[in-house]
């Protein structure tokens, strides 16, 4: 059966909690789509605003909305007050599927980061999703993962009563459980908390599964079947805090987890006398000596270059060095006084600017 003259529906529909998805064919472009009806919500000014911002956004880490349809299709139900949203078609399990546990820690880096970067994108256009959980991810057949079903209907009359409409348990951030409960971004930070607890322990501590959760007795995060750099488990544990206004945005918690997952993947460039050396994992030092000018070591310690050591005259881009500092990523190193003029020698450092490789 066609819809919209174009989307052969095929195999059978999932059924959500109020949502039907209907995997489909794009006869025109010969691609899988998803088609997720949502009954009654056509007229809903915001709902249609969303979804027009959702159009408009490029993550690698969330669903693609093609699409929207208002049509009538008897056949199956679709009323032309249903608003259809066509949607890239992700083949995977959910996140709550126990074959996706991740079995170290870099592992399950790459999960959170991937999700964070998803929410981060989600929230870079004012757009809050609303009901961020294992659930609502997938992961490709490319270790791909993508976050879909944005909590579009669930944004009206909100209060104590609907909270479980608009919310789950356990991912639900405290504030959603108050009377005239006014949500902002910080509600998703909660639930991203929630879920990266969830995907490394595969399960909740009690405190979250109350109704509303309370503080954590600890941080969870540091008892994970993998040990997680202390930064990382501070992060991730001040996702849960019970203040939203306490919160990390969503994309400070994304760059703490890229800085942890590029850890020792950089290289830089040093060049001095017309000669060139890298400082890399495997070569974290160099020493630089003009006799009677200046002497400097620079030093790789995993994230960054530093100034290890220095004595005698030198200036970072024209700034005198202190020990410590870290060296931007590309940077003149100049060893001797000003004042020394055609004496004075110059190192050239350029950093090469890794990738998260997936
Ligand atoms: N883009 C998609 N690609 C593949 N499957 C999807 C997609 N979107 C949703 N689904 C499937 O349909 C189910 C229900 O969709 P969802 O958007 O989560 O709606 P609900 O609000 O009912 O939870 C999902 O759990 C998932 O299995
Ligand atoms: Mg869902």
């Amino acid at each position: 059966m066609l819809i919209a003259d174009r989307y052969e529906f095929y195999g059978k529909s999932y059924v959500g909690g109020m949502a039907r998805v209907l995997p489909c064919k794009d006869t025109v472009l010969e691609r899988d789509v998803a088609i997720k009806i949502m009954p009654g919500s056509a007229n809903r000014r915001r709902v249609l605003d969303e979804i027009s911002a959702l159009l408009k956004m490029r993550s690698k880490h969330v669903v693609q909305v093609y699409d929207i349809l208002k049509i009538k299709v008897d056949d199956l139900a679709i009323e032309v007050d249903d608003l259809a949203i066509v949607q890239e078609f992700i083949d995977g399990k959910d996140l709550f599927d126990d074959a996706l546990v991740p079995g170290s820690a870099a592992e399950y880096l790459k999960m959170v980061w991937q999700i964070a970067s998803g929410i981060s994108d989600i929230h870079a256009l004012d757009v809050i999703h609303r009901d961020i959980k294992p659930n609502n991810m997938k992961m490709d057949p490319e270790g791909l993962i993508k976050i879909f079903d944005f909590g579009l209907a669930r944004d009206e009359g909100i209060s104590a009563a609907t909270v479980g409409f608009i919310g789950t348990r356990g991912f639900a951030a405290p504030e959603l459980y108050q009377h005239d409960a006014k949500f902002t971004a910080a509600v998703d930070v909660f639930a991203f908390g929630s879920s990266a607890l969830y995907i490394g322990l595969r399960d909740l501590p009690g405190e979250l599964l109350c109704q509303p959760p309370i503080a954590l007795a600890e941080n969870y995060f540091a008892k994970l079947p993998f040990a997680l750099a202390g930064e990382v488990a501070d992060v991730l544990n001040s996702c849960l805090d019970m203040d939203p206004g306490k919160r990390p945005l969503m994309k400070n918690v994304r760059d703490v987890l890229a800085k942890h997952l590029l850890f020792d993947r950089h290289k830089a460039l040093v060049v001095f006398n017309g000669k060139a050396s890298y400082l890399d994992s495997n070569n974290r030092t160099v020493n630089l000596r003009l006799p009677s000018m200046g002497e400097v070591g620079i030093s790789y310690d995993g994230f960054s270059f530093l100034i290890q050591r220095q004595s005698g005259d030198v200036f970072v881009n024209n700034r005198r060095a202190v020990v410590g500092e870290k060296l931007p990523g590309a940077c003149v190193v100049a060893l001797g006084a000003p004042e020394k003029t055609n004496l004075r020698r110059y190192i050239t450092f350029d950093l090469s600017h890794p990738e998260i490789v997936l």
